[in-house]
């Protein structure tokens, strides 16, 4: 028996005392940085001396923090607390600049989940991406077009996402990339004019056999000139899913309590994005700074129509309701609502502003819907809902101030409105060689 290392102990309550395990007692014995006191020949049982206990003690310490096993034994074996000293600290480096790389990771998975959340699937591949150039999309952003002044092509209005000057009966509408949504402006989103305009003349021309429309001509990617139409006051939304986080929304009013919106009674026991029996239409108020619900007999007792304009311009919509659903059920698309905004042009009614695009549209895939409503889980949208939902998740409904946008959630968003564009049109869509602003300063300057 080792007398210097005092009372023994079998390796089990050795272990015990000492923090370290039976299998790293063992490894310990076996590079030489703690020998048992005694060894059975013939078993190989191991027996540890109680004054080895603090040294394997400081082995438990050291083996705590992650210390590698030659720097282990330089320091339990050193005589001097400068060495010692000198590796704890050179360890104490090597830990926090581990720390530094694991919290930009935790960043960047943040970065992933969110991404997950909000815009599918950043790790997704052979969805179809838009063929542009990183280098092209970051000159637009940069060149997106926010505000327009060209007050010699008529009197100026602004719209939330259109620049208009009426000259006359025609109007001159530059479609900016001015992105609105829960009646706010957020900021600027690259090449969504040009795809809101591509969308809506593609709708303007597929429905031109229900009622005739505004368009005159096309003379950039963001301009059109069309007719201009005395407004009826009420825009026409209509819905046929129960969806949104908005205000106005179906599902927001619905969780709220409601069960008639505007005029329309609603079941019991509906959930999130379920479809309903029959499209519904829920006018809403157009003049007023902040939409607002209203059903046929208040839109009539308000004044705003007759009883027979708003029964014409329904079944207008109701028209272009069904063959947008029809189309978008071709490209594997589900139509999930819409807003309508028509004019009078004498007795005639025609559609104006815009049709069926992202901005005035919620679209969700087809062929997940059913799995995912089944799941609770959220429709994969190609349109702004998921804009909307990274604002309502940071609290933003409307009111106060909008969290800003990331360039990154700019892209994004741009990629959505690309992809639907293209879907929508089957056509590759095209980023003209100058940026938006560019263009449109070239081609309507004085
Ligand atoms: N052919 C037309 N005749 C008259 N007005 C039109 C015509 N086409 C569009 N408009 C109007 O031009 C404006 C376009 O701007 P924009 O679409 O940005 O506005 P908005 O989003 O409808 O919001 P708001 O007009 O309430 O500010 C709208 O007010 C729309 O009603
Ligand atoms: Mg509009």
């Amino acid at each position: 028996m080792d007398s210097a290392s005092g009372e023994l102990v079998g390796v089990g309550a050795f272990a015990q005392l000492s923090g370290l395990t039976v299998e790293t007692l063992r490894h310990y014995h076996q590079v030489g940085l703690l020998v048992p006191a005694e060894v059975d020949d013939r078993t190989g049982y191991r027996r540890y001396g109680l004054r080895q206990l603090p040294r394997a003690r400081a082995l438990a310490a050291l083996r705590d923090v992650g210390m590698p096993l030659e720097d282990v034994a330089a320091i339990v074996d050193a005589t001097d607390r400068g060495t010692r000293r000198a590796r704890l600290v050179e360890h104490r480096r090597r830990l926090t600049e581990a720390a530094r790389r694991a919290a930009g990771r935790v960043n960047a998975i943040d970065r992933l989940i969110e991404r997950e959340d909000v815009m599918g699937s950043p790790l997704r591949t052979g969805e179809g991406t838009p063929m542009l150039s990183g280098d092209r999309i970051a000159r637009e952003l940069l060149g997106t077009l926010e505000r327009t002044d060209f007050g010699h092509l008529g009197a100026r209005h602004e719209g939330k996402v259109r620049d208009s000057y009426v000259d006359g009966d025609v109007r001159t509408i530059v479609t900016t990339d001015r992105l609105s949504a829960f009646d706010r402006l957020l900021g600027t989103i690259p090449f969504k004019g040009q795809v809101l305009n591509l969308i809506a003349n593609y709708w303007f021309d597929a429905t031109s056999d229900i009622v005739p429309n505004h368009l005159l001509e096309v003379p950039d990617p963001n301009v059109v000139r069309v007719r201009e139409c005395a407004p009826v006051p009420l825009e026409f939304v209509v819905r046929a899913y129960i969806t949104g986080v908005t205000k106005t929304s179906l599902w927001f009013n619905y969780q709220a309590g409601a069960r008639n919106i505007a005029g329309n009674p609603m079941p019991d026991g509906l959930r999130k994005n379920e479809r309903l029996k029959a499209a519904i239409l829920t006018p809403t108020t157009k003049l007023e700074a902040h939409d607002r619900n209203l059903g046929r007999d208040d839109a009539i007792a308000e004044g705003l129509v007759t009883a027979d304009l708003f029964d014409r311009c329904a079944d207008v919509c109701f028209r272009l309701f069904a063959r947008g659903t029809e189309l978008a059920a071709q490209r594997g698309l589900i139509l999930v609502d819409t807003k309508y905004e028509l004019g009078l042009l004498g007795d005639e009614i025609v559609l104006m502003d815009e049709v069926h695009t992202p901005d005035s549209s919620r679209y969700w895939y087809a062929d997940t819907y059913h799995e995912l409503f089944r799941q609770n889980k959220d429709q994969r949208a190609l349109d702004k809902e998921p804009l909307r939902e990274w604002m309502a998740e940071r609290g933003f409904r409307g009111d106060g101030e909008a969290p800003v946008m990331t360039d990154e959630l700019r892209i994004a968003t741009a990629t959505r409105y690309i992809l639907l564009a293209e879907e929508l049109t089957q056509r590759p869509f095209e980023a003209p060689e100058l940026t938006a602003a560019e263009r449109v300063a070239n081609l309507l300057r004085d």
